[in-house]
């Protein structure tokens, strides 16, 4: 579990970017932090991970301080995937790079290797390709690999889709959809609302480094204020039944609430064969 109470956290002294910023994410919750640049969304994750610790308030992970932990024990709880994979690709052959972590902890054995190999196969890898001559995707799936690999109980994922394209972005997100739904706990912070409606069940919208809005998915997403407020478009779908609902006074309430384009057709389709 992971508890910010009242944070607030500054690079120097003087100038606070998180202002009194609470909330609680339980173990098995898939959240999406949204908001524009600058809001602190980013600021939050290094909050989360213990490479900064606040200033004012607590940040708890299982209910201890962060600062009352190691670097290495936070390590153990949360795999962190950094927006640019390369910077924590730093081997020279794919399989080296997902025994890293295990080596680092001077843990390579028969399971260690097993583990990898059936990484190694699910991703689809070769095992001998050079990390840096691969394509943006595969080394973006290589740095996710080389975090699951390990089995952390909680992953951190800072914007894990930008500049993928969408059969990449479809595959990294497939497979931190699997690991949420084997228990994973998964924080990500995306600015692509269509990622964030097809795979987040909460989201946590910040601006000028405070929470504007904490809730399920689709009541964030369509509440006009909190967009406003932290200049966000919604997912192309909710704009449509937004839109449409502000248009239509009795639109039937299946197509003025859907979400995904699958509930939009549905409700068309049961339209059509006059169900409303
Ligand atoms: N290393 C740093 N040193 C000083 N100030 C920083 C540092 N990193 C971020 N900031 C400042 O902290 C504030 C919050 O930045 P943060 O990176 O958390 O935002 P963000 O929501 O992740 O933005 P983006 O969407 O652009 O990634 C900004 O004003 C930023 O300039
Ligand atoms: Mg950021």
């Amino acid at each position: 579990m992971i508890e910010f109470a009242q944070v607030t956290a500054s690079y120097d002294d003087d100038l606070a970017v998180l202002h009194d910023v609470s909330f609680t994410i339980n173990d098995g919750d898939f959240v999406a932090f949204v908001g524009t640049n600058g809001a602190g969304k980013s600021t939050t994750m290094r909050l989360i991970n213990g490479l900064l610790k606040p200033s004012a308030g607590e940040v708890l992970i299982d209910k201890m301080p962060t600062t009352q932990l190691k670097t290495s024990e936070l390590a153990r709880k949360m795999g962190f995937l950094f927006q640019n994979p390369d910077r924590q690709i730093c081997c020279n052959t794919v399989r080296e790079e997902l025994l890293f972590g295990f080596s680092v902890q001077g843990e390579v054995g028969q399971a260690e290797l097993d583990r990898v190999d059936a990484l190694i196969e699910q991703f689809g890898f070769n095992p001998d390709d050079e990390p840096y001559l691969l394509n943006r995707g595969t080394r973006q799936l290589l740095a996710l690999a080389s975090i699951i690999v390990m089995e952390p109980p909680v992953v951190i994922l800072d914007e894990p889709t930008t500049g993928l394209d969408y059969r990449e972005c479809e595959k990294v997100m497939g497979i931190v959809r699997q690991l949420n739904e084997g228990g994973t706990t998964v924080v990500m912070v995306c600015h692509d609302m269509e990622v964030v409606g097809d795979f987040a069940q909460r989201v946590i919208a910040m601006t000028a480094g405070q929470v504007v809005a904490d809730g399920p998915t689709f009541e964030v997403l369509r509440n006009s204020e909190v967009l406003k407020a932290a200049h966000i478009l919604p997912p192309q779908i909710t704009e449509i039944s937004l839109a449409l609902n502000q248009n239509c006074a009795q639109l039937p309430l299946p197509i003025a609430q859907a979400n995904t384009v699958d509930e939009m057709v549905c409700a068309l389709v049961d339209v059509e064969k006059g169900g409303f």
